[in-house]
């Protein structure tokens, strides 16, 4: 079933079978990780942001909302609630803000390396060369850049100004650099139908991902593309799945966009393959205004709460919440 061929996948992705497709991927994912769901703490550190991406909350022309960018302190305040809660991965993210220069960066890998034992990614969009590279030297291990959707036109409606192909040439960079690499692509984007979605599932395959995440589109009132319908949920879980399938070494998250839509997709979304989450370490009193869709970041108000409520999904679900760094087992067998 590994080696799914496109009418297949499109099949798959209309409904043809769920419950084939959602066991078949649990089996999957039971023979490579057992049970265990890896936690990862993301600290979402400025919602600043250069790009005017159509479909996200923190674009630059999104002027209502109150934008925030935290200090090297208060991150690594963040960081010290991850040490304190036995998470050994922590996600920096921000919107694509270049006042976090490379330098602020490094040093902030470096204060993170002297304190805690935890593996550090990256996801701080599309940079230079040199700043990936720096950024490795000084011990940041992994790196997620989504490109979204591989359909060059959508990607160039949905990303003004961008390029698909300067997307996936960073993605090469990284991989050349040896970080683990994450990307993604978002589901129920207006305009994406099945047969563009299905290309998506092929393209993610053949890049060899250490990590693919994905999201339903949920519309944001302050974009564009706010009286567009979002993204399906049952579709959102059938490409987890998918890609389960048809990548079983990677780490795939179920990610916060789902648990916006509905309060079980989460659980649903381990059940059918996933086996990361990623609950926002993200400061109280800025965590709101993180607001990439609505409902980001709302199910909890504060740190300890969020990491308890999603040990209780996991648990819910029937899996082990897990204390391990999470390497990409992929590099081990492949
Ligand atoms: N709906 C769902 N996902 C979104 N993202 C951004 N905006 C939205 C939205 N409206 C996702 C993108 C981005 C990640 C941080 O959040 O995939 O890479």
């Amino acid at each position: 079933m590994n080696m799914m061929n496109l009418k297949e996948i499109k099949e798959f992705l209309s409904g043809k079978d769920d419950n084939t497709l959602f066991h078949e991927a649990d089996k999957v994912r039971l023979q490579i990780f057992g049970k265990d769901v890896y936690i990862r703490g993301i600290i979402e550190f400025s919602n600043m942001c250069r790009e005017d991406c159509l479909y996200c909350g923190l674009r630059k022309s999104n002027r209502k909302l109150k934008r925030y960018q935290l200090t090297m302190e208060e991150i690594l305040e963040g960081v010290e609630l991850a040490g304190m809660n036995n998470i050994k991965t922590i996600v920096l993210q921000s919107g694509d803000d270049l006042s976090y220069n490379k330098e602020f960066i490094g040093k902030l890998i470096e204060e993170i390396k002297k304190r805690l034992d935890v593996v550090i990614t990256l996801s701080l969009g599309e940079r230079t060369y040199d700043e990936y590279a720096y950024w490795r030297e000084k011990g940041a291990e992994r790196y997620l850049l989504k490109i979204e959707t591989f359909d060059e036109e959508l990607y160039k409606k949905m990303r003004p100004g961008k390029k698909l192909e300067d997307r996936l040439q960073r993605l090469e960079w990284l991989k050349e650099l040896d970080y683990e690499v994450g990307s993604g692509i978002i589901v129920g984007l207006p305009g994406q139908d099945l047969d563009s979605l299905t290309n998506d599932l092929r393209r993610l395959a053949e890049l060899d991902l250490d990590m693919i995440a994905t999201g339903p589109f949920i519309p944001h009132p302050e974009t564009p593309l706010r009286d567009y319908p979002h993204g399906d949920v049952n579709l959102s879980i059938r490409v987890i799945a998918l890609l389960r399938i048809m990548n079983p070494y990677s780490n795939i998250p179920a990610t916060s966009a789902l648990a916006s839509l509905h309060s079980d997709a989460r659980e649903k979304g381990l059940k059918a393959g996933a086996n990361v989450i990623m609950p926002s370490l993200t400061p109280k009193r800025v965590r709101l205004l993180y607001n990439i869709y609505p409902g980001k970041n709302e199910s909890c108000q504060c740190v300890i709460d969020e990491i308890n409520y999603i040990k209780g999904i996991i648990e819910k679900a029937g899996y082990i919440p897990s204390d391990s760094k999470g390497y990409s087992p992929r590099r081990l067998y492949a």
